[in-house]
């Protein structure tokens, strides 16, 4: 007996029931300016740690926050927060689980109001991993700060067809390095997964369901068509309140089946319903979907729509409709460059060949920013200066103004040539662009008058 016994616990000893492991290569969710979670697919629950820092010899670490187990799978996923980061930084990152260990790789962490950034856009790259993989390559090569996933991963959301479909070799090189957002598409649904593999970043939603976040100068909202949507139900209401309350200079919205699209599956109506009640009246500036198996630039009561679906599922025909401007049957994914002033748009085939480009520009008019800081009154000096053919100027406003304020540009002998901004605005920080094609080179006064405050700068214009 106590020989048996005595061989039990060496067969205990030696042959454990699972070892701990990381399954997979570890990727990248959620970034901000100054966090990002790495989610790390491992053979147990046991604790990951991912150490990171600004150099390859780290110097901080984080380990499992939350822990999450795959369905079918039999592995977990561990989501782990990296925190304090300096906003616009290139970090290098490596997970921990017991005797395993990840290849460290890098990426650049969030930007803040005032900073440009490129984001790419995919959809649909279910059940054509060729396809799928050329593309995760291609958008490597474009070198962007993150990506948005219009969903529709994968064929279903078995644990095969995510380990098949979505996560092939150049995905997860790529979503090692850049991190992704997404929405959910029909064909993998909001289930377990799903769930498991995403991290949605937290937001005021208070579910990962459907979410916000901010980048540089964009509000990016995500709606979940796999959950309700219904009109006047609880997601609408909070995307509505959502974009009231934004105040950065873009806003962005993406979800799954487009509101205007001709060919394939078509329009989804309750997507227009939140189109002419919402996303217009909240000054949305473009929206990305996938479902349909193409690329197709809608546009409806001047809000621009984008279908990315051709992520590599096999294509539909796109057909014309009166709101319709463009449609390409190609594999696609998009490329977008912001700034404060403009979004500058290139869709590109799998093969990197130009399907469509486009920009928007915001140069005239105002807009104001969050600045907490402000006491007084202030103008800033142009930029660029000398400048040809237009310049931004900045100013600022204190909280609780109640005066009108006039922002405007004189030439050398007093008279004023361009008026810039006449009303009573609330503090904040504000910039306006001064286009000068019209006028002659030479020396020109930028001026704001509020209050009992004036300020004047001297400009030069130079062509
Ligand atoms: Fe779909
Ligand atoms: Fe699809």
């Amino acid at each position: 007996m106590k020989k048996l016994l005595t061989a039990l616990l060496l067969v205990i000893a030696f042959c454990p029931l699972s070892y701990s492991a990381i399954s997979m290569t570890p990727y990248l969710q959620a970034l901000s300016s100054n966090s990002v979670f790495v989610c790390v697919e491992c053979s147990t629950a046991d604790t990951v740690t991912v150490n990171y820092g600004t150099t390859t010899g780290f110097g901080l670490s984080s380990k499992s926050l939350f822990i999450v187990p795959t369905s079918g799978g039999s592995t977990f996923i561990h989501k782990i927060n990296l925190i304090n980061l300096t906003a616009n930084t290139v970090y290098y990152y490596q997970a921990v689980q017991g005797p395993s260990t990840s290849t460290t790789t890098s990426f650049r962490s969030g930007v803040l109001q005032g900073t440009g950034f490129r984001f790419c856009v995919m959809g649909d790259c279910r059940s054509n991993p060729t396809t799928h993989g050329q593309i995760g390559a291609a958008m490597l090569g474009m070198n962007p700060l993150f990506s948005i996933y219009t969903g529709d991963y994968c064929i279903d959301d078995s644990y095969s067809s995510w380990k098949s479909q979505y996560f092939v070799p150049d995905e997860l090189n790529f979503i090692s390095k850049v991190p992704f957002f997404g929405t959910s598409g029909n064909h993998e649904n909001w289930g377990p997964n799903n769930q498991a593999f995403f991290f949605s970043p937290p937001s005021t939603s208070g579910t990962p369901d459907y979410y916000s976040f901010d980048m540089g100068d964009v509000h990016f909202v995500s709606i979940n068509n796999s959950v309700s949507y219904t009109v006047g139900g609880a997601q609408y209401n909070w995307v509505m309140n959502d974009l009231s309350a934004t105040t950065k200079r873009w806003k962005i919205v993406y979800f799954h089946e487009p509101a205007y699209s001709s060919g394939g599956h078509g329009s989804n109506t309750t997507m227009q319903s939140w189109y002419s009640n919402i996303f217009i009246p909240k000054g949305v500036d473009m929206v990305f979907c996938g479902h349909n198996h193409f690329y197709q630039h809608c546009i409806s009561g001047n809000l621009r729509q984008f279908v990315i679906g051709g992520g590599g599922a096999s294509l539909y025909v796109p057909t014309s409709s009166s709101f319709v401007v463009k449609s390409a049957q190609s594999y696609c994914y998009g490329v977008f460059d912001v700034t404060s002033a403009a979004i500058h748009m290139t869709i590109y085939s799998n093969t990197n060949s130009v399907v469509d480009t486009l920009t928007w520009s915001k140069p005239l008019g105002i807009h104001g920013t969050e600045n907490s800081g402000i006491t007084s009154f202030g103008l800033y000096q142009n930029y660029p200066n000398p400048f040809n053919p237009s310049t931004r100027i900045k100013f600022d406003v204190p909280p609780g103004n109640s005066s009108n304020v006039n922002v405007a540009v004189y030439d050398i002998s007093g008279k004023t040539v361009a008026t810039l901004v006449n009303e009573k605005l609330n503090g904040g920080t504000y910039e306006v662009s001064f286009d000068g094609s019209r006028f002659s080179s030479g020396t020109y006064f930028c001026k704001l008058t509020a209050d009992n405050f004036s300020d004047v700068k001297k400009i030069t214009l130079i062509k």
